[in-house]
């Protein structure tokens, strides 16, 4: 498993605020099956700026951390990009991307999206990067009218939603919101968004819920496939349904069928 969004570079946002605790959480993630981790600081204007160099350096230091402490996992560069309007000359300045790959996290107001999202949107689709909203689900607007994510995937908008929403660890609205982009597929992307407050163990709990409520696929891709697609740099659908190998399997059926009869 591939863990797309976690605050786990110490000291440089609200996330872990130790290399100690960073290091509890990467042993957890590793020991239950997360290989990559991209390390999502969040990049606000105002609240949380640094120069790239200073996140890389912190980077280079939990890497060798963890490689001296025996944790198997690989550690990516990402950011969760607060989207405001000169968010395309952050970008570009202190390259905010996830890994190597041309997909951006970012967010937004969770009191709703504001009136001027998609401007602040479209000059970073027109240079060719692939956004990935956070936590879609913890929205205000989205939670009221979930049809909306509908209209942020045709605008080449991809959604990722929390382990721990749907487990409820923020609200019953917003765990409901969560299922419900989920179930519709509507969600390309599960990650923890972990801040080291809590023991990491929400989001193989997210996993193994989503197995039972829907099928084994769905935390397979979310977890698994598309976020190997931003490590190879490679387009993720929009709409996956149809991957489903039940399609496949209806084929073969209706083949045998066709046979049966006039075969
Ligand atoms: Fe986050």
């Amino acid at each position: 498993m591939i863990d797309i969004h976690c605050h786990l570079l110490p000291q440089i946002d609200d996330g872990s605020d130790s290399a100690e605790k960073s290091l509890e959480q990467l042993r957890l993630m590793a020991e239950g099956g997360v290989s990559d981790a991209f390390l999502t600081s969040h990049y606000m204007p105002g609240h949380y700026q640094y120069e790239r160099a200073e996140y890389d350096a912190r980077l280079r230091q939990l890497r060798e951390l963890a490689r001296q402490n025996g944790i198997g996992i690989k550690l990516h560069p990402g950011f969760e990009i607060y989207l405001h309007p000169f968010s395309l000359k952050d970008i570009q300045k202190h390259d905010l991307r996830l890994g190597d790959s041309r997909y951006i996290l970012v967010e937004s107001d969770l009191n709703g999206l504001p009136s001027d999202f998609y401007e602040n949107l479209y000059p970073l689709l027109r240079q060719g990067y692939r956004p990935i909203l956070a936590h879609a689900e913890r929205y205000v607007s989205i939670m009221n009218k979930v049809h909306d994510a509908k209209d942020l995937i045709r605008r080449d908008v991809y959604i990722q939603v929390n382990a721990g929403s749907l487990l409820g660890l923020y609200g019953e609205k917003v765990r409901q919101t969560a299922w419900l982009l989920l179930r519709n597929g509507w969600a390309h992307f599960l990650a923890s968004d972990d801040h080291a407050k809590a023991p990491y163990g929400a989001y193989f709990k997210a996993v193994e819920l989503l197995k039972t409520e829907l099928d084994a696929e769905i935390p397979q891709l979310l977890t698994s496939e598309f976020p190997a697609k931003i490590l190879r740099d490679e387009k993720v659908p929009f709409k996956y349904l149809y991957l489903r190998a039940g399609h496949e399997h209806r084929r073969r059926q209706k083949k045998s069928l066709w046979k049966r009869i006039f075969g």
